[in-house]
């Protein structure tokens, strides 16, 4: 399904990709299907293009993905003259507190997470309300590739080319009642994979659990990944289903989901439950609201290092403004930060 979405964030494959690229590229993943490794480039790409995808690591698809991603809506949606980031950082500098605290630690203990088979449950205020294979879950949604920035609420930013369908599609399918006001989101819980659960970082109350009012839910840019770099979700980027919604901080982009639940109240979240005051419901990249103990105006956008820290200015909704501001007009964004 092709969506319409303004100018901002809008253009087409070709006004970023040479046709001869995205066409070998396609060609490309597609026969990974039969074996090719996706990471592997068309000698023809152009060096910066190459660049893009040169580190991605083929990794071990399930069928109905592997099946999938030939029919891919590649580049639905892009970013205008800001490189992807490297597959290497986007995959080893992560937050995923159930594996860990350290930004190196999701790569390196979120390898024994089984997400086959994997379960999604879809309750509360709907009316067709289900338990699903992962598999079936997936089986009425085309697959889109959307670039899009991802700013940290820590101030750090990356480019990254998920692979997903508009949660949009997903809610128009299980069709919330009146009720519905709002869309819940947990993550599995599993202590005896997941270190972060068992250990004394008790601050969390598991399950992670993240939500939007309904209106943003059915916002276009909103989308379920289920891929990333042309490939499946790494584990440690959420694997096998997560949230992303680019114009809010990352924290909002719950990973590993196994339930989604439409709700009449405003849900409870993790990191409200940590620290209100300084993690709010909202959560819309702001530079002029800065967090209590740093500011949000500026960003370092990955890859960065002491000599090339790689700083810019944050924007506002994270560079979205003409697709998400009209979900807040008359909302005073420094009191629903
Ligand atoms: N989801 C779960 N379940 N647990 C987490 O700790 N961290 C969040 C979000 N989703 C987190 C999560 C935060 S703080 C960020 S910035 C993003 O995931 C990071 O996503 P990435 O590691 O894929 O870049």
């Amino acid at each position: 399904m092709l969506i319409k979405l303004p100018k901002a964030s809008d253009s087409k494959e070709s006004d970023v990709t040479p046709e001869s690229f995205y066409l070998s590229r396609r060609a490309l993943l597609g026969s990974s299907l039969g074996g090719l490794a996706v990471g592997a480039l068309a000698p023809w790409a152009n060096a910066d293009e190459a660049a893009r995808y040169a580190d991605v690591e083929p990794g071990k698809a399930p069928q109905w993905f592997a099946e999938k991603l030939p029919q891919t809506q590649w580049q639905a949606v892009t970013v205008q003259g800001e490189a992807i980031t490297p597959f290497k950082d986007a995959t080893h500098y992560n937050n995923f507190y159930e594996f860990g605290t350290g930004k190196g630690d999701p790569a390196q203990n979120a390898g024994g997470m089984k997400t086959e088979p994997w379960s999604v449950v879809v309750d509360g205020e709907v009316s067709k309300p289900g338990r699903y294979a992962l598999e079936d879950f997936m089986k009425p949604y085309q697959l889109e590739e959307r670039i899009y920035r991802l700013r940290c609420v820590e101030a750090w930013s990356m480019v990254i080319p998920w692979i997903g369908f508009p949660l949009s599609v997903l809610l128009k399918q299980v069709e919330p009642t009146s009720k519905a006001k709002f869309i819940r989101f947990e993550t599995l819980q599993d202590p005896k994979v997941m270190p972060g659960q068992r250990s004394g970082f008790a601050l969390i109350d598991w399950p992670y659990v993240e939500g939007l009012r309904l209106d943003e839910a059915m916002n276009p840019l909103a989308i379920l990944a289920v891929g990333m770099y042309g490939r499946e979700l790494p584990n440690q980027n959420g694997a096998p289903l997560r949230l992303v919604v680019p114009w809010k901080y990352g924290f909002k982009s719950v990973k590993s989901i196994v339930r989604i639940s439409l709700v009449e109240d405003q849900p409870k979240t993790t990191w409200q439950g940590i620290a209100a005051d300084e993690y709010g419901f909202y959560a819309n990249v702001n530079p002029e609201v800065d967090h209590p103990r740093w500011t949000q105006a500026r960003e370092r956008r990955l890859p960065s290092g002491l000599f090339s820290p790689n700083i810019r200015e944050t924007r506002m909704f994270n560079g979205y403004e003409d697709e998400v501001a009209s979900l807040y007009s008359g909302l005073d964004l420094r009191k629903n930060y």
